[in-house]
């Protein structure tokens, strides 16, 4: 367990766990890291990521996350990206939003189950013609040859995981979808924050190991052609050094 200790009037923060008692300058990375874990936790505790919508559609994530893999896909400028979990629909939205600027890409977004609802509002959308929707469990067999079937020879394609985060479903994602990511381009495992937040409300006893990011260190591990990788940052002027985020070590770069 870990005990946070802001100081606003001496601009410091205290941390103290297993390994004893750091006291940090409240600006500095640490300090910041520091009250960002804490944040991240009561965020958790408050479902802060249940609060945002993206283009009228309700979006689960953290809105950093998005900015970060915005500045990723504006390096890649994929041709196709692959969602697994729709959901509402708002992450699909955002990336569509995005290739409608950018002038290039389209979506594939996956989920077990669409509700009827969702599909109507999606196909509805304003954007509704950058996205494809499929039905199904993302490590079927018919649903992995229907996404096979939307993606050309020549095109960049870069994937985004986020349906059923568990392990074995992450890991099995990985190793469904790796081959169909561009040299040079990603395969994310969102929500790694799993492992962060283990211990609290509403998690279950395993997270602290069954998570998307023991997925990806795993898949790292077997596949030589992936690595974990932080893209860079275009832009830092400020003392941070490292991402808020929730998802945590899932950024797997195709090498080869
Ligand atoms: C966290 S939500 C997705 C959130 C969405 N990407 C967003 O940013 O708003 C997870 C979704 O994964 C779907 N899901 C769960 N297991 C799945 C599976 N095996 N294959 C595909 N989708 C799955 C659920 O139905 C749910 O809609």
């Amino acid at each position: 367990m870990t005990r946070t200790i802001i100081d606003d009037e001496a601009a410091e923060v205290t941390i103290s766990d297993q390994s004893g008692e750091r006291r940090y300058p409240l600006g500095s990375a640490e300090g910041f890291a520091a009250v960002s874990d804490a944040w991240l936790r009561a965020g958790w505790d408050a479902k802060h990521v249940y609060s945002f919508t993206w283009m009228g559609r309700p979006i689960i994530q953290l809105p950093e996350d998005m900015i970060r893999i915005q500045e990723l896909i504006f390096q890649v400028k994929p041709d196709v990206l692959i969602e697994t979990g729709v959901a509402h629909g708002g992450s699909l939205i955002f990336y569509a939003s995005l290739f409608k600027a950018m002038g290039k890409g389209r979506v594939i977004g996956i989920d077990v189950e669409i509700r009827p609802h969702n599909r109507s509002v999606i196909e509805a959308h304003q954007l509704s013609e950058y996205i494809a929707l499929i039905e199904g469990s993302s490590t079927d067999a018919a649903v992995v040859e229907q996404v096979r079937g939307l993606v050309g020879p020549v095109d960049t394609v870069l994937v985004v995981l986020d349906s059923n985060h568990t392990k074995d479903h992450v890991l099995a994602e990985l190793r469904t979808y790796a081959p169909l990511v561009s040299v040079g381009s990603y395969i994310v495992a969102s929500d790694g924050v799993m492992e962060k937040v283990a211990g609290g409300p509403r998690t279950k006893d395993d997270w602290s190991w069954n998570n998307p990011r023991q997925a990806a260190l795993a898949f790292a591990r077997e596949d030589p052609r992936f690595e974990i990788h932080e893209p860079e940052w275009l832009f830092n002027e400020g003392a941070v050094r490292n991402r808020v985020t929730y998802w945590p070590d899932a950024f797997l770069r195709r090498l080869k």
